[in-house]
């Protein structure tokens, strides 16, 4: 079986945006903003399509590790954050990734600026121009909102990137940003068009379904959704072991066995977009609250249905909270509908 890595990690790009946009106020769609402008200026410098894809895709997942830090020291919204912590933690998560090639520093370095006054104190040449590349695209969407950004007003922000190269970018880096951030460009990062404009610049990136890829996806997700809270950490880990052992207890192959076992890691991403106060709460929750957590499976499908071939899998991880008497949510199917590997993967979800 392959599986469309770029599709998958836009899914949890989307994820992720919902946990920026809930612990920082950010803007939505910034990673997939940052992947656009990565990507583009990757080809402008010349790199071959692999490397174009590790860049963008390391774009999209720069701050993937946001949650993470974010629940070990719990600042309030207005706190700095600790940047060289996401930054480490951030490197590591995306690393189990099955990349095409290296991507050394690549997440690591994205808050480093070329006059060394970054977190890690590099100075330009010592940290690799990939990253660079996200490091400047970074920093310009996040002050200047490209979504929002009028065209009018192109020439005011090229000239402040410009007043900026060698002090905060790096040369190379400012030069691309320049020659790709027309107002074609600009339009294009609309949030209406984004989601395509995405998927026109990613390169496709395949993979099959090897253990490197099964435990790369499992690897970042289950940090991703597990860091949200406190009360489902490893809980996606444990639901993957558990789903692999059932699945190969009922004589499933191996291909089915890891499809059991990634639609476990995933089955919680859509409660990336329940509120913390809500997961968290330690009392009975309203009949409001409820009912958000009522919708997380759903979320979880809706983040997955974009990615080709995953249609199996997605359904195995959205139904995990639906009951042979149809008294189970967000669907309300009934034991008609319910094949075994969904039935098995509602039981292996109870357990905590
Ligand atoms: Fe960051
Ligand atoms: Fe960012
Ligand atoms: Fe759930």
């Amino acid at each position: 079986m392959k599986i469309r890595m770029d599709q998958l990690i836009s899914s949890i790009g989307t994820a992720l945006d919902a946990v920026e946009g809930e612990l920082l106020g950010a803007t939505t769609n910034h990673g997939r903003r940052i992947a656009i402008l990565s990507a583009a200026m990757a080809r402008h410098c010349g790199y071959d399509e692999d490397s174009v894809s590790s860049i963008a895709s390391c774009a999209l997942l720069h701050d993937n590790a946001l949650s993470e830090y974010i629940l070990s020291e719990k600042p309030g919204k207005d706190q700095a954050i600790n940047l060289v912590t996401h930054c480490m933690f951030g490197q590591r998560n995306v690393q189990v990734l099955p990349f095409r090639t290296g991507i050394d520093g690549y997440v690591k370095y994205h808050h480093e600026r070329a006059d060394g006054r970054g977190p890690f104190g590099k100075k330009e040449g010592e940290f690799p121009e990939e990253v660079a590349i996200i490091a400047i695209a970074d920093a310009v969407d996040a002050r200047d909102r490209l979504q929002f950004y009028p065209a009018a007003e192109l020439d005011a922000l090229r000239e402040r990137i410009g007043r900026h190269t060698g002090s905060r970018y790096t040369r190379q880096a400012a030069a691309a940003m320049l020659a790709v951030l027309d107002e074609a460009m600009l339009q294009s990062l609309r949030d209406d068009i984004v989601f395509d404009t995405f998927a026109a610049h990613m390169p496709v990136w395949e993979v099959d379904l090897t253990d490197r890829a099964i435990m790369g996806i499992t690897g970042i997700t289950a940090k991703i959704i597990d860091y949200k809270s406190e009360f489902t950490r490893n809980h996606s880990v444990q639901i993957s072991n558990i789903s692999w052992l059932m699945a190969e207890r009922y004589g499933f192959s191996e291909e089915d066995c890891a499809k059991m076992y990634l639609a476990a890691a995933l089955h919680d991403l859509g409660k990336l977009k329940v509120p913390v106060e809500i997961l968290e709460k330690l009392g009975k929750l309203t009949a409001e609250e409820f009912a958000i957590i009522k919708k997380h499976p759903r979320w979880t499908y809706e983040m997955l249905e974009n990615i080709d071939g995953f249609e199996k899998i997605n359904h195995i991880a959205s139904n995990h909270h639906e009951k042979l008497d149809g008294s189970g949510y967000a669907r309300g199917l009934g034991a008609a509908e319910l094949d075994l590997p969904m039935r098995m993967m509602t039981c292996a979800s109870i357990r905590r």
